[in-house]
C-alpha cells in the first residue's frame, strides 16, 4: 500500500492530524498537498501536545516531511514550527516544494478587509490570507518558494506585483505597501528556509519508485472544499483526495487507498449551513466533552449530530475505502443518539446533498434515533466497546457502506481501537 490518502469528511478539525500520526508508525514520508496554516492538527502523545498547522502531523515520528506545491506556506509560521519542533528534539527532515505559493503581507491585510466590507455575511476565514494567496496563485499574480530564495528573481517578482497590489489597498484606502520592508523580510525568510526548498515531485516520485510507503494528509474537509463544499463558505483549496495528485504532482494512479477521516458528530467553525447544529444543551454537552475549540482561532466550534447526508456525499466525492471514525468517546453518557439520514426541504425529502446554499439553508434534518452508552473510555478492543456503541458504528457503516476501520476513543495516540 504504497500511497495512502486521509482525508477529513466533514467541515474540518476531524481529527487527521491524530490519525496521520497513527497512520504515520508505518509510513515513510507524510506530505501536505493543499491548505496553509489556516489548518490546526493536533497530536497527543505520551501526554505531550504538539498542534501543526503547516507541517505535516508525521513529524512527531521523525518521518521524512513534505508541503507539496499545492500548499500555500506562511514562512514565518513555518519557521515557528520548525523551531518547535527542535526544541522538543525532533530535528524535521523536510522539503518544500519551491512550487509552493507564499502567504504575503498583503494576503493577510486583504483577507481581513473582504471579511470586513462583507459585515454580517463574512465567511468567517481563520485570517491566515489563504484565500487571496491562492486567488493570486490562479491569476497569475503569486510568489512561490522557488522566488524567495534568491535575492535577485525575488526583487523581480516583487516589482511586477507589489504595484497591482498597491493600486488595490490604495482604492480600498488601507495603509501603503513597504516594499523594502518586505523584501528584506521575505528574503530573510527565503535563507533561512533555502536548505528545505526542492523539486518535491521528484522526491515524492523517487520514493514511490522505491516502494517506500507515503501518506497524503489532507487539511481542512470535503465539506470546505472550493468546488464541492457549501460555496461561498469554503476554503479556497481542494480538501478531497482529488486534490492529493494535483497538490502533489503525481498521477492518481499511485494513490492505493483512501481513508475518509469522520467524527462521530459534526462540527464547523465559521459562517455557512450546518443542517445539523444543535444550539441546545446536547450541542453544549459536544462542545465542552469534545473540547471543541478552533486549534488555530481559538473560536467555538458549531456542534450538532453526525449529518449522513453530508457524509455520504462526502465519501462518494472522495472514493473513501474506509472510515476512521473519531471522538467516539465524546458521545458517552447521552441517554440517546441521533444521525441524520435525510433532509426535509419544503415537505420533499432530499438525500443527496445539495449544491444550492438556497435550499440547503431550507433543509430540515431527519433523524434516526439509537441508544446511548455509558462509556468508550480505555477501550482497547472493539469486541469491549458498549453495544449500544457499536451499534452507533453499525448503523454508520451501512447507512455509508463503508467500513469503520479505525475507532478513536480519546485524544491521545494509544486511545485508539484498529479493527
Ligand atoms: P484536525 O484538524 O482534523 O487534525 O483536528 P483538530 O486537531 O483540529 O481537532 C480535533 C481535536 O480533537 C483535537 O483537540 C484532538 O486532540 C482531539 N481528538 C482527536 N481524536 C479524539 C478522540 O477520539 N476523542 C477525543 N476526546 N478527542 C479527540
Ligand atoms: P483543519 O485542517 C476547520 C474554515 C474557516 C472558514 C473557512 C474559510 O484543522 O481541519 P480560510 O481561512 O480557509 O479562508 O477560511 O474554512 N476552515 C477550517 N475549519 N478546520 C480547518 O482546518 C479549517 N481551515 C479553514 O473557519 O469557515
Ligand atoms: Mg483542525
Amino acid at each position: 500500500m504504497p500511497a495512502i490518502v486521509l482525508v477529513g469528511l466533514q467541515w474540518g478539525d476531524e481529527g487527521k492530524g491524530k490519525i496521520t500520526d497513527f497512520y504515520a508508525g508505518n509510513a515513510d514520508c507524510v506530505i501536505r498537498f493543499q491548505g496553509g496554516n489556516n489548518a490546526g492538527h493536533t497530536v497527543i502523545v505520551n501526554k505531550k501536545k504538539y498542534k501543526f498547522h503547516l507541517i505535516p502531523s508525521g513529524a512527531v515520528r521523525g518521518k521524512k516531511i513534505v508541503i507539496a506545491n499545492g500548499v500555500v506556506v506562511d514562512p514565518e509560521v513555518l519557521l515557528e514550527e520548525i523551531s518547535m519542533l527542535k526544541e522538543n528534539n525532533i530535528e524535521p527532515d523536510l522539503v518544500i516544494s519551491e512550487r509552493a505559493h507564499v502567504i504575503m503581507p498583503y494576503h493577510r491585510i486583504l483577507d481581513g478587509a473582504e471579511e470586513k466590507f462583507l459585515g454580517n455575511k463574512k465567511i468567517g476565514t481563520t485570517g491566515r490570507g489563504i484565500g487571496p494567496c491562492y486567488a493570486d496563485k490562479i491569476a497569475r499574480h503569486g510568489i512561490r518558494m522557488g522566488d524567495i530564495i534568491d535575492e535577485e528573481i525575488f526583487k523581480e517578482k516583487l516589482d511586477r506585483i507589489l504595484p497591482i497590489k498597491q493600486a488595490i489597498l490604495t482604492a480600498l484606502k488601507i495603509k501603503k505597501i513597504d516594499a523594502e520592508e518586505i523584501f528584506k523580510k521575505y528574503s530573510s525568510y527565503g535563507k533561512k528556509l533555502k536548505k528545505y526548498v526542492n523539486d518535491t515531485t521528484l522526491i515524492i516520485h523517487n520514493l514511490l519508485e522505491e516502494g517506500k510507503i507515503l501518506l497524503f494528509e489532507g487539511a481542512q474537509g470535503c465539506m470546505l472544499d472550493i468546488d464541492f463544499g457549501t460555496y461561498p463558505y469554503v476554503t479556497s483549496s481542494h480538501p478531497i483526495s482529488g486534490g492529493a495528485p494535483v497538490g502533489a504532482g503525481i498521477s492518481p494512479k499511485k494513490i492505493d487507498k483512501i481513508i475518509g477521516v469522520l467524527k462521530a458528530y459534526t462540527t464547523r467553525v465559521g459562517m455557512g449551513p450546518m443542517p445539523t447544529e444543535l444550539k441546545d444543551k446536547i450541542g453544549n454537552h459536544l462542545v465542552e466533552k469534545g473540547n471543541e475549540y478552533g486549534t488555530t482561532t481559538g473560536r467555538k466550534r458549531r456542534c450538532g449530530w453526525l449529518d449522513g447526508v453530508a457524509a455520504s456525499y462526502a465519501c462518494r466525492l472522495n472514493g473513501a475505502d474506509e472510515i476512521a471514525l473519531t471522538k467516539l468517546d465524546v458521545l458517552d453518557g447521552l441517554k440517546k443518539v441521533k444521525i441524520c439520514i435525510a433532509y426535509e426541504c419544503e415537505g420533499e425529502e432530499i438525500k443527496n446533498f445539495p449544491s444550492s446554499l438556497h435550499i440547503l439553508s431550507k433543509c430540515k434534518a431527519v433523524y434516526e434515533e439509537l441508544d446511548g452508552w455509558e462509556s468508550t473510555r480505555g477501550v482497547k478492543k472493539y469486541e469491549d466497546l458498549p453495544k449500544e456503541a457499536r451499534q452507533y458504528i453499525s448503523f454508520i457503516e451501512s447507512y455509508l457502506k463503508k467500513p469503520v476501520t479505525i475507532i478513536s476513543n480519546g485524544p491521545s495516540r494509544r486511545e485508539t481501537i484498529r479493527r
